[in-house]
């Protein structure tokens, strides 16, 4: 996510909005960017990479009690200076910032280019600054409330005018702002750990406000979208400032005592914005923008190897089931570490292979990727990171849209990995046999997934403690699962090593009788993912085999699966959803159970010894 602070008062703006700018670092950020109002005109800053860059092009003459800054985490666009914000209008006098995704944004850019507009940037957010100024004859706030009802999509934003420098103007619909009253000073920020150095009193804003801050007051409005704008009705503020308790720590965390344990709890977020405008539940297809150039030539396709490292590789592994059940393509995942040795097969006219990255800078996957290129095979990326090494290497690719992952465990990023998965899947399914109406059911399907990713959430999470709790002076875990959820264990066992530095080994539960089971003691735990699907009844056989050995069982099933009582010690439910997207599911009860056992030793699970968030070298 971006981040964004504003400030009006009676010091240099500045320096207060660069420190803001630093508070949000945290956030992820590829570019920043500050406008402020000098000596009877906006002056504009930009820079790529660091704060700290930017900072060198802030003259110590800025010397202007009013401005905003922006750190970018780039969605639409390379990240560069070009495309940080503040985003300006063909005038040069109203810049904005944003924090979100305009779904509209080339539609609406097609039309104001059409009005004669002029853009400088690859960015969904410059073409706010274009609406504002076509609106600006209704006056500055009424000219922001017009432009917003045109908008689909999520933005939290603060807009500068050059004519107007007593304001800032802020609005907000689904990306977080909250305004900071100070002594004589106003602030406005994507989150409050940008302000609290100012002031701890605030005002959380809500979706549909519109807020117009001056350095000794505010004025809050309601605007309804389906409203004329200028049918504002002022807010009563007197009931809505709170203060801030938190640290300014604990405050980047959103209250969360950890990144890790908050962007579990982001995944109803993260999968709404993966899953965003790829739905298309009336003829039951997967929108991907990402693919439009090379859709012809998936039609021919006639195999796919997909790669990746790490989480990255276990939704692969997951991914290649859907591929094969929805397109009957033949699909192959493999490590990036051995791909990238190992001969490509001599057949690949129509072969395609699939790079799955969170950073897109993991040195592994990008070697294998480059042997693929070497051979002009065609190549796919779905990566978090916009603008990283491996989406701007592959042919064509899907951004996960999934947000920064802060934490060093992959916790989002997987689930969002595996919806895009989900929606390549359907996407080549219904290039070819798959029926219109299966393709409707899983679009279906698809579409509840940030729901029952939520409903998870809030009934899992207690029970996860709880179960942590108890297990946790135990060193050895085996986690089991079959067909879907075979990667699904592999990846519940990578999270409960890198995350408590507990024994925890995968294991096809078919596998058990092969050698495994030789393990299995009262010391011995076992994690059984078994939703009642097509292979739950071999998964209970496997679960009785361990009961007779005393071994202990925590399962993970479907609700109403009131059998599970005698035969687990202990279980966690998930509700019911196709059998290909019971990973997305079941993984996190898995998260929580590995998060809360890595706290229940004291660890730090946002950074685990002797990792990386992205391991950029081999
Ligand atoms: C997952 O929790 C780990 N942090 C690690 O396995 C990670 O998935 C792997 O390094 C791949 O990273 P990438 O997705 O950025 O390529």
């Amino acid at each position: 996510m971006c981040g964004i602070i504003g400030y009006i008062g009676k010091h240099k703006a500045t320096p207060i909005l660069v420190n803001g700018l630093k508070r949000l670092e945290y956030r992820g950020y590829d570019s920043s960017g500050i406008a402020i109002f000098n000596d009877g005109k906006i002056y504009l800053a930009k820079a790529k990479g660091r704060i700290i860059e930017l900072e060198k092009k802030t003259p110590s003459n800025w010397d202007g009690n009013i401005g905003i800054a922006h750190t970018r985490w780039a969605t639409h666009g390379e990240p560069n200076e070009q495309n940080a914000h503040p985003q300006v209008d063909c005038s040069g006098k109203i810049f904005v910032c944003h924090n979100g995704i305009i779904e509209n944004y080339k539609e609406l850019k097609e039309e104001l280019i059409k009005n004669g507009h002029k853009f400088k940037s690859d960015t969904d957010t410059e073409v706010l600054s274009h609406l504002i100024e076509k609106n600006m004859r209704y006056g500055p706030e009424l000219a922001i409330a017009k432009s917003l009802k045109l908008v689909k999509g999520t933005y939290g934003i603060v807009v500068l005018f050059a004519n107007y420098p007593d304001r800032i103007i802020a609005a907000r619909n689904s990306s977080p702002l909250v305004i900071g009253i100070g002594n004589g000073e106003r602030l406005i920020a994507s989150d409050a750990s940008a302000i609290l150095n100012r002031t701890r009193n605030v005002i959380y804003m809500n979706d549909g406000e519109m807020v117009v801050i001056r350095k000794d007051n505010i004025k809050l409005f309601g605007f309804n979208k389906n409203q004329d704008p200028s049918a504002f009705q002022g807010l009563n503020i007197s009931k809505r400032k709170e203060k801030v308790e938190w640290t300014i720590d604990s405050a980047q965390k959103n209250g969360y005592p950890h990144f890790m344990l908050k962007e579990v709890f982001e995944q109803p977020e993260s999968l709404t914005n993966s899953l965003r405008g790829r739905i298309i539940k009336n003829n039951g297809f997967a929108k991907l923008g990402g693919l439009e150039e090379i859709k012809n030539r998936l039609k021919k396709i006639d195999r796919i190897i997909i790669s990746g490292c790490g989480t990255a590789y276990l939704a692969g592994a997951i991914g290649k089931l859907m591929i094969e059940e929805l397109s009957g393509l033949p699909c192959e995942v493999e490590l990036a570490s051995e791909l990238r040795y190992r001969n490509l097969p001599a057949s690949r006219q129509n072969l395609a292979m699939v790079a799955i990255s969170q950073s897109g800078e993991t040195a592994d996957t990008l070697a294998a990727l480059r042997r693929f290129k070497e051979k002009n095979i065609l190549t796919l990326g779905i990566v978090n990171v916009v603008g990283s090494t491996i989406s701007r290497e592959t042919d064509a690719g899907i951004y996960n849209h999934a947000g920064p992952e802060i934490g060093v465990a992959s916790t989002k990023a997987f689930t969002s990995q595996l919806a895009v998965l989900a929606l390549l899947a359907l996407f080549l399914g219904r290039q070819r046999n798959l029926l219109k109406l299966d393709g409707k059911k899983i679009a279906e399907e698809l579409a509840l997934l940030p729901q029952l990713c939520h409903h998870v959430l809030i009934h899992s999470n207690k029970m996860a403690k709880a179960i942590a709790e108890k297990y946790k002076n135990f060193n050895n875990f085996l986690y089991m699962g079959r067909k879907y959820n075979f990667p699904t264990a592999f990846e519940g066992a990578l999270k409960l090593k890198e995350i408590s530095y507990a024994h925890a080994e995968g294991c096809g539960a078919g596998e058990m009788k092969h050698g495994p089971i030789a393990m299995i003691d009262e010391n011995f735990p076992t994690i059984a993912i078994a939703p009642l699907d097509s292979v739950y009844d071999k998964m209970a056989s496997n679960m009785e085999e361990i009961k007779s050995r005393h071994g202990k069982i925590i399962a993970i099933t479907t609700e109403g699966n009131k059998k599970i009582k005698h035969i687990a010690d202990d279980w966690l439910y998930i509700p019911k959803t196709l059998e290909m997207l019971t990973p997305i599911l079941a993984v996190i009860p898995l998260q929580l159970f590995a998060y809360y056992m890595g706290v229940s030793r004291g660890l730090d699970v946002d950074k685990p010894r002797n990792l990386a968030k992205s391991v950029t070298v081999e």
